[in-house]
């Protein structure tokens, strides 16, 4: 049933461009320049003018809120808060008519999820599910939703079910836009192009899995990694960081690539690997400098560039390469060379990758 993987989560890994065609399947055409939800299209106008987005979720999937909160705000101008379901839920927070609530889960039975929308439904708010468990409590409790047909999850690692609910994310980023006349056409369209190029872009990226291996087993043995980027790449250090320390018990921190100085800064010396993402882009010229100044300080820099980039490699240890896209895609395909590379450090350090200590695959109690 691995299908001829070692382990589920390698296998999730490389169903990615199935998965992510799937999710997008049917309800996007650049052809014809649409994308429609099924379950958004309904209400449309009521979440199009909501007053605020709150997103709610928890350890992965708030990473996926994460990356929303930039799309909603940018492609479609509305104003987005992301919570933590559990701390939501406990600290009487402000939720009023007109507010629309999304949660995003992979299992759809989240103990602390599942309880923040419940405190949300009973103050009047829109219930907004983005779920890859059919039938699943959050899909049952919530107005309405859209399912990410990720396919079934069984590493507790979550991998597929990250990247179709940000591929979902766009998509409902960009209807918004689009009834808002938030976002230019011109825009609206490459992003439908780059989307549905998407699964092709990552039967690419999965070439670079030996090279990834190789990189993984130089550092197999630290015992601490920090994890940069800035603006959507951001939520993907973060994201890179909780891959690493739930399946290889390595201590892992993420951070915005500016935040660095700040404190962590503090902690870098020749025994540091710090992983970034300095793909093409805004934000491009000021990762370079933040490289620089670990460099600096004697700590090695895995970085994540777009195919072609000759700058950071030149002062990087190590780089990966990514296809370029759409700089709101990014975030998708660079999550996947830290899914690789955390996988094969934990496989290395003999750790069970897909049943790690402590963890279960969904969080039932609170
Ligand atoms: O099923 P959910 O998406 O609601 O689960 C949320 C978290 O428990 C989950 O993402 C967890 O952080 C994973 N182990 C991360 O890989």
């Amino acid at each position: 049933e691995k299908g001829g993987y070692e382990h589920f989560m390698l296998k999730e890994i490389y169903e990615q461009p199935r998965a992510i065609h799937d999710s997008f399947r049917g309800r996007l055409n650049a052809k014809e320049g649409w994308v429609s939800l099924g379950g958004v299209k309904p209400y449309i106008k009521e979440i199009a003018n909501a007053d605020r987005i709150v997103i709610i979720a928890c350890g992965t999937s708030w990473h996926a809120a994460l990356v929303a909160e930039y799309y909603f705000e940018d492609l479609a101008r509305i104003p987005v808060e992301v919570e933590y379901a559990s701390e939501f839920r406990y600290r009487n927070p402000i939720i009023r008519k007109g507010d629309v609530v999304i949660a995003i889960s992979q299992s759809g039975e989240t103990a602390d999820t599942l309880a923040a929308l419940k405190m949300a439904k009973e103050n009047g708010a829109f219930l907004f599910g983005i779920v890859n468990v059919v039938g699943s409590s959050i899909s049952r409790i919530t107005d309405s939703g859209s399912y990410t047909h990720a396919g079934p999850e069984i590493g507790v690692a979550s991998t597929k079910a990250f990247t179709t609910q940000v591929t979902l994310l766009a998509m409902m980023a960009m209807m918004l836009g689009k009834e808002r006349n938030t976002i230019a056409p011109k825009r609206f369209q490459k992003l439908l192009d780059e989307m549905e190029a998407l699964p092709d872009k990552i039967e690419t990226l999965l070439e670079s899995n030996d090279y990834i291996e190789t990189i993984a087993a130089q550092y197999k043995d630290a015992t601490n990694a920090l994890y940069l980027g800035r603006g959507t790449a951001f939520p993907i250090a973060l994201e890179g960081a909780l891959k690493l320390k739930e399946i290889s018990y390595i201590h892992a921190e993420g951070y915005p690539a500016a935040e660095m100085k700040h404190g962590p800064i503090a902690l870098i010396d020749e025994n540091m690997p710090v992983f970034v993402i300095a793909t093409e882009g805004e934000n491009y010229e000021k990762v370079v400098s933040n490289i620089q100044e670990v460099k600096a300080r004697k700590g090695k820099i895995i970085a994540i560039v777009t195919k072609g980039d000759t700058e950071v490699k030149a002062i990087a240890d190590h780089t990966i390469s990514i296809p370029s896209t759409d700089e709101v895609l990014v975030p998708i395909l660079a999550t996947i060379p830290f899914q690789l590379l955390s996988y094969h450090i934990a496989v290395m350090r003999g750790c069970n990758v897909d049943q790690p200590r402590n963890l279960a695959k969904s969080v039932t109690v609170e």
